[in-house]
């Protein structure tokens, strides 16, 4: 498409979206148009509202996609997810340490291989695209060529991605180990090729602290000092086994959060996944240090790893962004994942409504990832990414569907019975860049 066609776009349908959070993430701005007018200019939010105010505006000769019929959302947002660990999804019987040494790291040797790696990460790509997910923070693996390879897939398709080369330096196979110094060295390099180039962004990923001695998590908040805009992703406390390793490994650390704050890895770029078994010193400095949780059910379900307390994140005023963690956690789909989400919610009697479900896989997930001045909802002048939902993609669908009372009804039928079928368009940056095959 040329860049002229592609100037003005615009898109006609029923559109929901998040504007704020009111009190709590409990109380949301909830914006619905029934048959509203979007327009896209040279991949920003040009206007939005409502389709009869705004149709007389509309430019002369200007193409309307109509998409009547269907919901169409912001970009889902994933918070956590790995790469590699693609074609390993689904992987069967292990708990975290025996999962990650039985299955995560034979498939991350892989990824030295360039045209592998580059066969891989256009695979993902085009994955998380299917599956409506416009935005996500990744886990590349230890090679930098998994890091140029997954970066050059999203660019071709103008993907606000966030990855970075896992720092890892003991406790792993030997073709899986850099050292403090190289693992510095090529961050840097990688910052200096990647960060900012387009909408693509760097985070310094330490896989978590098991896997760094105290001299890489020191490299790794000195890379932080000097690139502060770059993120900082990693995992902590999932599984009560790695929390009493990380105990035995680092004794001098108050706590496993602890490990991270003293390299002054925590922060407002700061992103820890799972968080599954805090101590309450653990939830106040996340609060303090404004680092933000993914939360990933369906890996926490997968893995038994545990319940995530989602009530104690909101008393904390702690930001949390949805999470697929594939390949431990067994969907690319947000939909599912918020399904998940519901369930682990309901085990622990805490309420988890489809607009908060909604709220976390969109805005939330951009807060989360100190983006919500860029993504997340409708705002003019955000950048356009957005998934054209399709409520009646099967035939029980389209009976629940007819019988639903209202939008938020519908919106969370649609998470509990939703996956791929229901993503009929996704959009990047006003570029439609997948289209659902027609059955
Ligand atoms: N902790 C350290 N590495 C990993 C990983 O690859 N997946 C998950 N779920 N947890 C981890
Ligand atoms: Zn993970």
């Amino acid at each position: 498409m040329t860049r002229e066609k592609q100037s003005i776009l615009a898109v006609r349908g029923r559109f929901l979206d998040i504007t704020g959070v009111v009190e709590s993430p409990s109380e949301l701005d909830i914006r619905h148009f029934e048959d509203g007018l979007l327009l896209v200019k040279d991949g920003h939010i040009d206007g939005f509202g409502d389709w009869h105010e705004g149709k007389e505006k509309l430019p002369q000769n200007c193409a309307v996609q109509d998409h009547r019929g269907k919901l169409i959302v912001p970009g889902f947002i994933d918070t956590h997810i790995h790469y590699p660990q693609a074609e390993i999804i689904g992987a069967y019987g292990e708990q975290l340490l025996e999962w990650l040494n039985n299955y995560a790291f034979p498939a991350e040797k892989q990824y030295g291989d360039k045209s592998y790696a580059a066969e891989m990460a256009d695979f993902f790509v085009g994955q998380l695209l299917r599956n409506g997910t416009t935005t996500a923070l990744v886990f590349c693996t230890v090679h930098p060529e998994s890091v140029d390879a997954l970066f050059s897939a999203a660019d071709k398709k103008n993907m606000r991605i966030i990855a970075g080369k896992v720092l890892m330096d003991r406790n792993a196979p030997k073709e899986l180990l850099d050292t403090p110094e190289t693992g510095y060295s090529e961050s840097k390099k990688l910052i200096e090729k990647w960060h900012k180039k387009g909408r693509l962004l760097y985070a310094i990923t330490p896989r978590f602290a098991p896997t760094s001695t105290s001299k890489q998590l020191e490299m790794a908040g000195k890379l932080k000092q000097e690139y502060p805009d770059t993120y900082l992703h990693t995992h902590l406390s999932e599984n009560r086994e790695e929390i009493l390793w990380v105990k035995e490994l680092f004794p001098e650390r108050e706590n496993y959060l602890d490990v991270y704050h003293h390299y002054g890895l925590t922060g407002s770029r700061s992103v820890f996944a799972h968080c599954l078994h805090l101590e309450d010193r653990e939830w106040q400095c996340l609060q303090d240090t404004d680092s933000a949780i993914a939360f990933c059910p369906t890996s926490n379900l997968f893995l038994g790893s545990g319940l995530f307390n989602l009530h104690r994140a909101r008393e904390n005023n702690v930001k949390v962004g949805m999470a697929t963690d594939v390949g431990g956690g067994t969907s690319f789909n947000m939909l599912q994942t918020l399904n998940e989400a519901y369930k682990v919610m309901q085990l622990q009697k805490q309420k988890f409504s489809a607009y908060e479900a909604f709220y976390l896989a969109t805005l939330g997930g951009a807060k989360a990832l100190s983006l919500d001045h860029l993504i997340g909802n409708f705002d003019v002048g955000k950048e356009a990414d957005f998934v054209v939902l399709d409520p009646k993609a099967t035939a029980l669908q389209a009976k629940r569907t007819k019988k639903s009372r209202n939008i938020e009804d519908l919106l969370f039928s649609l998470i509990i019975l939703g996956d791929d079928r229901n993503i009929a368009h996704t959009y990047v940056y006003g570029q439609l860049v997948h289209k659902r095959e027609e059955s």
